[in-house]
């Protein structure tokens, strides 16, 4: 039996150089749910995905992530985890099957001929395993990068801006694609800047300069009027340099 959140943490903070950039951020996401993150440049969402995956220690906070402590617990998440960051790289003279098959050493999958050729089949990629990975496109690199971020079977899916510069179709078939997963039970933290996204998510998170400034569902958010009004208000509210 599944826990009733993915992710349920308090307080998360970070610090760089006297600069706080995640200021005491709560948060709870069902499992089995999508939950949308939003905000502009430079308002913490990178660093907050980073805090829960364990690739980098929060200077404040507590909770659990998939049932880990957040803190102690990081090597645990990290295995149960699928991170695609927000600048994705492969090896780009190895081949679609060959980058996969290299992921799926590093996680160390038990039969990995098959759980390889599973992941080509399950995202359309099967026709073009002997492709390299330096000559696909946008869209298919970003399918190969959802590929790899699934092949050691991880139970929440951390997605930073995964549909950065992807087309249309491909960012429709890629939400396709996310919808089921979550109906599998698998918990999606997706970070984006596209409002036609959001509006698919199931609840959404709006940092701005390190506070969660909104939380709850597209239409708890919205109240009535447009989500992109909403956030552009939110954005007119804040300071105007995050990144300085
Ligand atoms: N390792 C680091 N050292 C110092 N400052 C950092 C580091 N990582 C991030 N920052 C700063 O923390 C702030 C938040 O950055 P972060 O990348 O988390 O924002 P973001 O919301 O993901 O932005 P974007 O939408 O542009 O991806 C920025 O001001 C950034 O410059
Ligand atoms: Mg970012």
């Amino acid at each position: 039996m599944s826990a009733e959140f993915a992710i349920d943490v308090r307080g998360m903070t970070k610090t760089f150089s006297g600069r706080t950039v995640v200021n005491g951020i709560d948060m709870q996401v069902r499992t089995g749910t999508v939950c949308g993150f939003l905000g502009p440049n430079g308002s913490g969402k990178t660093t907050f995905i980073r805090m829960l995956c364990g690739l980098l220690r929060p200077d404040g906070g507590s909770g659990t992530c998939l049932g880990h402590d957040v803190i102690a617990g990081s090597e645990a998440i990290r295995r149960e985890v699928g991170y695609m960051t927000q600048r994705f790289s492969f090896y780009e003279d190895m081949s679609i099957a060959e980058n996969l098959d290299f992921v799926a050493r590093m996680y160390s999958v038990p039969d990995r001929k098959r759980a390889v050729d599973e992941s080509l089949e399950k995202l359309g990629l099967a026709g073009r395993r002997r492709q390299l990975a330096g000559e696909l496109s946008g869209g298919w690199k970003q399918r190969l990068a959802l590929a790899a971020c699934l092949i050691h079977k991880p139970k929440l899916l951390l997605l930073d801006e995964p549909t950065a510069g992807v087309d249309p179709k491909a960012r429709r078939d890629f939400w396709d694609q996310i919808h089921g997963l979550a109906s599998q039970g698998l918990t999606v933290l997706v970070s984006t800047h596209y409002m036609d996204e959001a509006e698919k998510c199931h609840t959404l998170a709006y940092l701005a300069y390190g506070n969660l400034l909104a939380y709850g569902s597209p239409k708890e958010i919205a109240q009535g009027s447009s989500l992109e009004e909403v956030f552009i208000r939110l954005m007119e509210g804040s300071p105007d340099n995050y990144e300085s």
